[in-house]
């Protein structure tokens, strides 16, 4: 094997910044002295928490921000709180990440309602468009929901929200939308696309601690049930000499939804770190960053041995490539190259980041194109 590593795989798992091992050993250190440990220490770097991703994601509805130790637990939170009739329909997008497939899975089986999948198109060319003009097409009225990503986990393919967001208003529907393969590289804004729900795990894009997230809960849910029921959710949490006044009301906005010992002072910490360092160089900078490192390398790939999608439906920094013959000989060739990517299906998954140079993306890609 090859001694240069060249790592592509930032949609598997980001590696950890210098910053957030720091600040996790700092969180992990503060139980040395628990003698120091303040009751404001469980809510200061929460709330701070909460704003760095309500900035980073445009709102300033820092309520409605929550922690959360995985994509499948807050997609739990908005199962929850629905309720389907027999004629009414989930949309969900084909081949999924099933952290937001089996939670509607079970709803819809619950209700006897329909879990529809929009699958990718068969066709080659303008296959992006196509999938995302399927995906209009497949909201109806009896559409009660639209559970997607921003880009497809699996191949990158880019959804247009903002289109979504308008039919599922047109129906009546809700959007769920799970960020974690985009929000913290690929510019989002919460203001334009309105999505009833948000959800991230922290440990790719956000550059965070694996065992964590970050959620948004919009105002459909402020009544509904959280999955658990924290006495840290609660109103007045914050004065631990009354915390058995057992309080009837939550905390306010969608504080309810956050996991029970979410202060954790390593992954706050850690969270904190990675987004304050994507913030600092700015989520636009990366994304041109990577842009700009990977769409020159496209010319040395011949799309009739190796599909890939066009520009305008394909995420810079997570993409497909799929070579039509001798997959199992490249993935060697990659292997031996000391060369990280995933096999998600029959597409090679490429996935830069800030860390990586254009020359990493030369590496793979001669790889593919002389052995497709
Ligand atoms: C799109 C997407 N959502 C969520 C996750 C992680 O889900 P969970 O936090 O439930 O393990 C992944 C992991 O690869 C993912 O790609």
């Amino acid at each position: 094997m090859s001694g240069r590593k060249t790592y592509l795989n930032c949609a598997y798992m980001s590696p950890m910044l210098k910053k957030v091992e720091r600040a996790g050993i700092k969180g992990l250190k503060i139980k040395r002295s628990p003698h120091k440990l303040q009751p404001s220490d469980f809510f200061t770097g929460v709330n701070n928490l909460k704003r760095q991703f309500g900035n980073l994601i445009n709102t300033t509805d820092y309520d409605r921000i929550v922690l959360i130790p995985s994509v499948s637990y807050g997609v739990g939170n908005v199962t929850n709180n629905i309720k389907l009739k027999e004629s009414e329909n989930v949309v969900l997008i084909g081949d999924q990440f099933p952290s937001n497939v089996y939670p509607w899975m079970s709803l819809t089986k619950k209700y006897k309602a329909k879990l529809k999948f929009v699958n990718k198109p068969k066709n080659s060319s303008k296959c992006g468009f196509m999938w995302n003009e399927a995906v209009l097409k497949s909201i109806n009225e009896k559409t009660k929901v639209v559970s997607m990503g921003i880009v497809h986990w699996a191949d990158g393919t880019i959804f247009d929200l903002e289109k979504i967001r308008e039919k599922t208003n047109k129906v009546g529907a809700m959007l769920i939308v799970d960020g974690t393969q985009s929000i913290g590289t690929m510019p989002f804004d919460l203001k334009k696309v309105k999505p009833d729900a948000l959800i991230c795990a922290a440990y790719k894009w956000l550059m965070g601690p694996y065992g964590f997230g970050v959620a948004y809960y919009g105002n459909k849910f402020d009544d509904g049930l959280p999955i658990e029921e924290s006495w840290i959710n609660r109103k007045n949490s914050e004065d631990f000499s009354q915390l058995i006044n057992y309080q009837e009301e939550y905390g306010a906005g969608s504080k309810r939804y956050s996991m029970g010992q979410q202060s954790s002072f390593i992954n706050v910490n850690m969270l904190s770190a990675g987004i304050k360092q994507i913030q600092t160089w700015g989520v636009e900078n990366i994304y041109n960053y990577i842009t700009n490192i990977t769409k020159p390398c496209f010319d040395m790939l011949d799309k009739s041995r190796v599909w890939f999608e066009e520009d305008e439906y394909r995420a810079s920094h997570l993409f497909g490539l799929r070579p039509k013959k001798n997959l199992e000989k490249i993935l060697k060739k990659i292997k031996d190259k000391n060369i990280h990517i995933s096999l998600r299906g029959d597409s090679i998954r490429v996935s830069p980041s800030v860390y990586n140079k254009q020359s990493d993306i030369e590496r793979l890609f001669k790889c593919i194109a002389e052995n497709a």
